[in-house]
């Protein structure tokens, strides 16, 4: 048995308050032997929205341009500019939705400069992210597109720092009205003839930030204005997404919760907004030095996995905030910014936001993961940050050769794709004390969730390792079904700072996990350390 103590002191505007070093208390469910992990196959709970699985592009750095879109007469393989191979990727991880075109660049955005002849769509500049001239050349019917390539749907983010009611409610009407409305009938003229289906929209981003730095009065104001003029167009119902708290501001949810009418609108939906967002990133360090994402040792390994537990406790929190209000949970939470954010790759333009991928972003985004399944009833969507060369990214891309790495956080969405729309089910977790202690936080070394397809018959258990150094022998303790078949799915490296590059793309990928052996109670699982594993069972 091992118990750590990480005692560094507050480490940043988002660090947990520190209490030096303390002994560990005991925790309650504390057994001898190996942990358990114990999961009552017939007692499903809440679906877990598919939606929770979601991704978000914004015109930042690499992602958008040279990420998503190359443009017709790239050399790379591409369908109307858009690459093949990203494509493909992400269709085989099921992506349900993409958020686009931010961010903080949602709030300088205007669609009209974004459509009809890409020669004749006026310039910009995206001050946010590299100070650049965007050329407007990716718009709303290239966005479109990629959503139909992609088999996903589109969350839009409208502008509210610098826009207009009438911009986002013409824009809306644009997307999805069938009939010859003005905008119907522009966007005809533009090539489209059927409406969009455009389900999730965005009333601006981060109004007490970079989207107009707003109090939260202020803008739960503006919030119920924009959102009354984003209409329901024929068949396309929208769900409207005010923008919401940065981490732990939970006087911001309270009042976007008060400016909410009735929780049984027209039609029966909460309005004029039906759901509120929640941003919140992970880093080691303070904001001012992140920390780097391939150089770091043991403590910042710990120091991040217990800042992206903490996630779980801020949407709990939140949650809270809402059940006040809305006990039947009408109104969902958006968590529609997550992910690691560090210092960018050494070289590259600090204001495009490319990092690399470890092991350690593959088990921020399990223990997300882990978090999400416990508060299903709750959350509604997720979107990790960002899709493409940005932030903790499913992909990057070789700037020069254009080769194309799939990073280990792609493959933990890989794994966990099962968990979509899929019902949660309780891990108990009984845990012998192998806990470290992170600024006075405890941070138990094993995290489990899990979730029941009760139609096909089979169940999915989400198992992380926290250790960085150690295995991890456990007993999936399976009660009320029998189990007929098993079948694990393993995710390491060499070291937890492990990554792919185009030279080695395969250093973290899945690979089969034999250590599973019969027991008593269901099965023993032994984990390699800093690994994810997921366990898929079939039931009688
Ligand atoms: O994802 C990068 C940026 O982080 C987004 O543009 C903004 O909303 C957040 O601050």
């Amino acid at each position: 048995m091992t118990a750590r103590t990480l005692t560094t002191g507050l480490v940043g505007a988002l660090a947990p308050t520190s209490t030096g070093t303390r002994p560990l208390a005991p925790r309650t469910g504390a057994t001898d032997g190996p942990a358990r992990v114990v999961i009552d196959l017939d007692l499903p709970g809440a679906t877990i929205s598919r939606h929770l699985y979601g991704h978000f592009a914004e015109h930042l750095g690499r992602c958008i341009y040279g990420g998503f879109f190359v443009g017709e007469d790239s050399e790379i393989p591409n369908v109307r500019g858009i690459r093949t191979d990203v494509v493909e990727a992400l269709r085989a991880l099921r992506i349900p939705n993409l958020r686009w075109p931010g961010g903080c660049f949602a709030d300088d955005y205007h669609w009209r400069d974004g459509i009809g002849p890409r020669e004749d769509r006026p310039r910009m500049v995206n001050s946010h992210w590299g100070d650049i001239v965007e050329d407007n050349s990716f718009g709303t019917h290239e966005f479109m597109d990629l959503v139909e390539l992609l088999g996903t749907e589109a969350y839009v983010n409208g502008n509210v720092g610098s826009g207009t009611v009438r911009e986002m409610s013409d824009w809306i009407e644009y997307l999805t009205r069938a009939d010859d409305s003005p905008m119907a009938a522009l966007r005809r003229e533009n090539g489209r003839d059927e409406p969009w289906n455009v389900p999730f929209l965005g009333i601006g981003n981060e109004a007490w930030g970079c989207g107009g730095h707003m109090r939260a009065e202020d803008y739960a104001a503006l919030a119920r204005q924009y959102a009354t003029y984003v209409r329901d167009h024929g068949d396309n119902q929208v769900t409207r997404i005010a923008a919401g708290a940065n981490v732990d501001d939970y006087a911001w949810t309270e009042a976007l919760m008060r400016a909410i009418d009735g929780l049984e609108g027209r039609d029966g939906r909460p309005g004029p907004f039906q759901a509120i967002s929640l941003h919140y990133y992970t880093m080691s360090g303070p904001w001012e030095d992140k920390g780097s994402a391939t150089e770091f040792g043991e403590e910042e390994w710990y120091r991040t996995l217990s800042r992206a537990v903490r996630a779980e406790e801020l949407v709990a929190r939140h949650a809270t905030v809402m059940d006040r209000h809305d006990p039947h949970k009408k109104v969902g939470l958006v968590f529609d910014e997550w992910g690691t954010w560090w210092n960018v790759e050494p070289g590259t333009n600090p204001g495009f936001l490319y990092q690399q991928n470890t092991v350690r972003d593959a088990l921020v985004a399990s223990l997300h993961f882990d978090g999400f399944h416990r508060h299903a009833d709750r959350l509604l969507m997720a979107n990790i940050a960002q899709t493409v060369n940005v932030l903790q990214a499913m992909i990057l891309t070789d700037p020069d050769s254009g080769a194309l790495v799939l990073t280990p956080t792609y493959h933990v969405f890989a794994m966990s794709a099962g968990h979509q729309d899929a019902a949660a089910l309780d891990a108990h977790l009984l845990l012998p004390e192998e806990v470290a202690e992170v600024d006075g936080r405890p941070l138990p070394l094993l995290s489990a969730s899990a979730s029941l397809r009760a139609d096909e018959g089979t169940a999915l258990v989400s198992l992380s390792n926290l250790s960085a150094d150690e295995p991890r022998t456990l007993v999936l303790d399976l009660r009320g079904r029998s189990v007929t078949g098993h079948e694990a799915t393993v995710l390491t490296g060499a070291t937890t700072a492990a990554h792919n590059t185009p030279e080695q793309p395969d250093a973290v990928a899945p690979a089969p996990l034999t250590d599973v052996r019969e027991h008593e109670r269901g099965l023993e699982v032994t984990l390699p350390p800093h690994s994810f594993a997921t366990v898929r069972l079939d039931l009688a």
